[in-house]
């Protein structure tokens, strides 16, 4: 009898310890897959509805903001023909262009925002794709 019971509480010993153990092994893995491994795409679209739907419309319709969507009109692709140009507006806000943006020199208000500080360099990639993608691009 004494020696089942002892048994039991033994294997009750490895269980805890075995859960413990991948307690803690856990959070190293995730750790390790996000510094060492190839970073998790961006959504670019998530990223637009997020931060800039609210100025540009939904899907890119306009509003206090151009239009991106190619149906209502956009210039998104004519202002920056080369999207690196697009991301450099977007890091920095209009109001680092004092003189105008883009391939047209358009003349910003400064109620674009810099998004520099708000979104990380892959983020800004993946929405100005995005944008893009809806202005035909
Ligand atoms: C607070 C409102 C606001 C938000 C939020 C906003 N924008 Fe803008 N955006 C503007 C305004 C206004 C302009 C026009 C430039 C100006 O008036 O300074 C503009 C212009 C642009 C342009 C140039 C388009 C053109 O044809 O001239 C791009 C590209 C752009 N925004 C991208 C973005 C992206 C990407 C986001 C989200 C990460 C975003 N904007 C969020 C207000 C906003």
């Amino acid at each position: 009898m004494s020696v089942k019971r002892l048994s039991v509480a033994v294997l009750g010993i490895v269980a805890v310890l075995a859960m413990a153990g991948c307690g803690g092994f856990k959070p190293t893995a995730t750790a390790q897959s996000s510094s060492s491994g190839p970073a998790a795409p961006v959504d670019g679209k998530a990223v637009f509805e997020k931060q800039c739907s609210v100025c540009h419309g939904a899907g890119g319709t306009g509003g206090i903001g151009p239009a991106f969507a190619k149906e209502s009109g956009s210039q998104l692709l004519t202002v920056f023909p080369d999207a690196s140009q697009q991301v450099d507006f977007v890091t920095k806000g209009s109001a680092a262009f004092p003189g105008g943006y883009g391939a047209t020199n358009k003349k910003g208000t400064g109620a674009m925002p810099a998004f520099s500080n708000i979104l990380k360099p892959d983020e800004i990639e993946a929405v100005v794709k995005y944008e893009r993608s809806l202005a035909g691009g």
